[in-house]
């Protein structure tokens, strides 16, 4: 996947900027940056749903996969339906697997508005890594999340993309779940959205610890490059 000199806007407001990126293909790359810079919109363009205003995207794979910022479950299926619809050669052992894995045991005969906010999102995820694509796309899918269990949740889905080797590229705003996560992190900044940095970690993700001396640098490199992101001003007009 790789996007040459991507610009977008909506009306007056410019909100991508001349991106140029390359994701690494069978890699987890981490996408970090302030409230309304544009991360969305890069993931709506990366699937396809939006069109750029100017520039390239290059996209090989065939299967997309896409945890949206909201669950999109159907209301009339149960957990387990929800989970099963995307994928019907998906044996019932191998969907039950899934909805253990993101802690829903229990739960497969409710319907989503039987379900907490989280735990919606959860089936969401499930339903995605049911989905077995070549890309997924993930827009901060374990926002709705307290600490412990995004940490969980960032440790399943470690564990499901190297059975898988797919390529992962995944929203959020939490430092932490992007250190655990990306084989590349990439930092965007506001007004309009540029990319501010690329950082890559070498460290395999089964072996990373947030108490590690490297990533504890990584760390505050990230929280530096975010905070200066946080004083940038609001947008200007295109
Ligand atoms: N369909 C649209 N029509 C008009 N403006 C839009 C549309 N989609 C997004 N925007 C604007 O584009 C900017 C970026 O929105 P986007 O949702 O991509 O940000 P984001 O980085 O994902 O934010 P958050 O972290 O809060 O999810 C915002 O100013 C938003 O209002
Ligand atoms: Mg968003």
């Amino acid at each position: 996947m790789k996007l040459e000199g991507v610009f977008k806007g909506f009306d007056e407001i410019k909100v991508l900027h001349d991106i140029n990126l390359s994701f690494n293909e069978k890699e987890i790359t981490c996408i970090l940056g302030p409230s309304g810079c544009g991360k969305s919109t890069l993931l709506n363009i990366m699937a396809g749903i939006l069109k750029p205003d100017d520039g390239r995207v290059t996209n090989p794979n065939q299967k997309v996969g896409y945890v949206f910022q909201e669950d999109r479950l159907l209301p009339w299926k149960t957990v387990y339906e929800n989970i099963r619809l995307v994928n019907k050669k998906a044996t019932e052992k191998n969907i039950m697997e899934l909805i253990d894995i993101v802690g829903l045991k229990g739960f497969e005969k409710k319907f989503p508005d039987q379900l907490s906010g989280g735990m919606r999102q959860r089936c969401s995820i499930a339903r995605a890594f049911n989905f077995e694509s070549q890309l997924l796309l993930m827009d901060e899918p374990f926002k709705s999340l307290e600490y412990d269990l995004r940490l969980t949740m960032a440790g399943s889905l470690v564990d499901i993309w190297s059975m898988w080797n797919n390529s992962v590229i995944f929203v959020t705003h939490e430092i932490d779940e992007a250190i655990l996560l990306g084989n590349k992190i990439v930092i965007l900044s506001k007004n309009p959205c540029r990319v501010e940095a690329e950082i890559e970690i070498s460290i395999p993700q089964c072996h990373r610890r947030l108490e590690d001396r490297e990533l504890i640098s990584i760390r505050t490199k990230l929280l530096k490059l975010l905070t200066k992101q946080k004083e940038a001003c609001t947008y200007k007009s295109a």
